[in-house]
């Protein structure tokens, strides 16, 4: 028996939509499932397509990655290495994608008929499509054509985080959260698992084709050598910390106004820490636990106009990891909040999130047209609703989507490092941001849910 009648999606062992957990082009009355009055549910049905050659990509398995192994493939860089890289992308992106949209077809029919969830599954469908056929990167020329296929994607899919995070804002009661964090956790990783092979493979092809690269002179260990690709490997928390610091109070005074009192921001501990990192994760991940804690802080004494008491970060190094802590005096997080903190479909944002939910289509329509700042240089993840550093200014300041916090664990976690909040109700918030600083640890993919389960 072939994969494809081995494996029937729910909504396909049904020949009608009586119920809304059947897909509409099984059903024998389309017309009548067109005017069921769940609009979300049927609103742009996606156009299921049983394909074989998917069955067969979901056989694969994805080959992990780790900083270390991605550092010492690029750092010898020679036209059969570069090659190499490039048929490792083509096969694994279709392998991950097959995962991932076999996932998205597993979820109830309701849930994945929302129009945003729908159309990051013909997104990643057509994707999948279009790197499938891609055939075997034999000579430069093939990999220019390759790198113009991943450019475009990554750009294409700038929107997938905003409508991921809509969409399971939408479904939520269809689905458990426990099931939806599961879902969202397993989407992110591989995403940015994705997105790490792609920008890389980027990167190296960049830094092949470059004017000052000379392969057989560079000797294998060069100290000059700050970056291989995406991978910065003198990574250093204190400016890290700094950069996200200065950018996010820019940020906060352009929304609160200028009068705004800001905390001062303090680095102590190991300054000189470094470790390998991909600089743009650990942006995302401070700066939104920068923003939080600022935020916090100006919201609790906003009428007082005395300066707020500073955000303390202190920064810790011991033999495996680099632990980053940063204090705040902003009153913590209520009981009641805490148990969802981390949740994508019940965090402590949503009213919020409800309100943006307006002007949300408008910011999709504003990225999908924009010329991404960043594009040439590769850094695509910053348009996901998150803090990275050109995101926020790419983007209304007070447009925040919720997941930030849910997000920066799942890149903390990706690199197999953890991020962990603690609260003192009425007083403030400890959040410890612990990197792996060897880079030797593959990346994650599995779901913290399934790594509890
Ligand atoms: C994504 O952004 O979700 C992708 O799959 C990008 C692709 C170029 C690997």
């Amino acid at each position: 028996m072939s994969m494809a009648t081995r494996y029937i999606a729910p909504w396909l062992r049904s020949p009608c939509c009586e119920s809304l957990t059947r897909a509409p082009s099984q059903c024998l009355s389309p017309l009548r499932h067109k005017r069921a009055t769940h609009a979300a549910a049927v609103a742009h049905p996606p156009a299921w397509r049983p394909s074989s050659a998917l069955d067969e990509w979901v056989q694969r398995e994805a080959r992990p990655i780790s900083l270390r192994r991605l550092t010492f493939f690029g750092r010898t860089l020679t036209e059969s290495r570069l090659l190499d890289g490039a048929n490792y992308c083509r096969l694994e992106l279709p392998t991950r994608i097959a995962h991932r949209l076999r996932d998205i077809q597993t979820l109830p029919y309701v849930v994945v008929a929302n129009p945003h969830l729908a159309h990051v599954y013909e997104q990643y469908l057509s994707a999948f499509e279009r790197f499938r056929r891609v055939p075997e990167i034999r000579t430069l020329d093939d990999n220019e054509r390759y790198c113009k296929i991943l450019q475009e994607t990554l750009t294409e899919h700038a929107t997938v985080i905003p409508r991921l995070a809509l969409g399971v804002l939408e479904v939520r009661g269809l689905m458990r959260p426990e099931e939806t964090d599961k879902f969202m956790n397993t989407m992110l990783r591989s995403r940015i698992s994705r997105r790490v092979i792609a920008e890389q493979h980027l990167a190296l092809t960049d830094t092949f084709n470059s004017p000052w690269h000379f392969p057989h002179n560079q000797p294998e260990h060069d100290p000059h050598i700050d970056t291989v690709g995406e991978i910065f490997l003198k990574c250093n928390a204190k400016e890290i910390v700094e950069r996200c610091g200065n950018t996010t109070q820019e940020l906060i005074k352009a929304a609160y106004g200028s009068n705004v009192q800001l905390p001062d921001i303090r680095v102590e501990g190991h300054l000189d820490a470094t470790f390998p990192y991909i600089q743009s994760h650990l942006e995302y991940i401070i700066g939104e636990l920068i923003r939080n804690s600022i935020q916090a802080v100006i919201e609790q004494r906003k009428y007082d106009g005395a300066k707020p008491p500073p955000i303390e970060v202190l920064i810790c190094e011991t033999s495996q990891h680099v632990i980053i802590r940063i204090s705040d005096q902003g009153g913590g997080i209520s009981n009641e909040i805490l148990p969802h903190l981390w949740s994508f479909s019940k965090g402590p944002r949503l009213q919020k999130r409800q309100q943006n939910l307006a002007r949300v289509p408008k910011l999709l329509g504003t990225l999908q047209e924009l010329k991404i700042p960043g594009a040439d240089s590769k850094n695509h993840d910053k348009h996901d609703g998150g803090s990275s550093l050109s995101s926020l200014t790419s983007r209304p300041p007070d447009l925040r989507l919720g997941i930030g916090l849910p997000m920066s664990r799942v890149y903390a976690e990706y690199w197999a490092g953890s991020l962990e909040i603690h609260s003192l109700e009425g007083f403030g918030v400890d959040a410890f941001l612990q990197i792996s600083k060897l880079g030797n640890k593959d990346e994650r993919l599995t779901t913290r849910a399934s790594m509890d389960a």
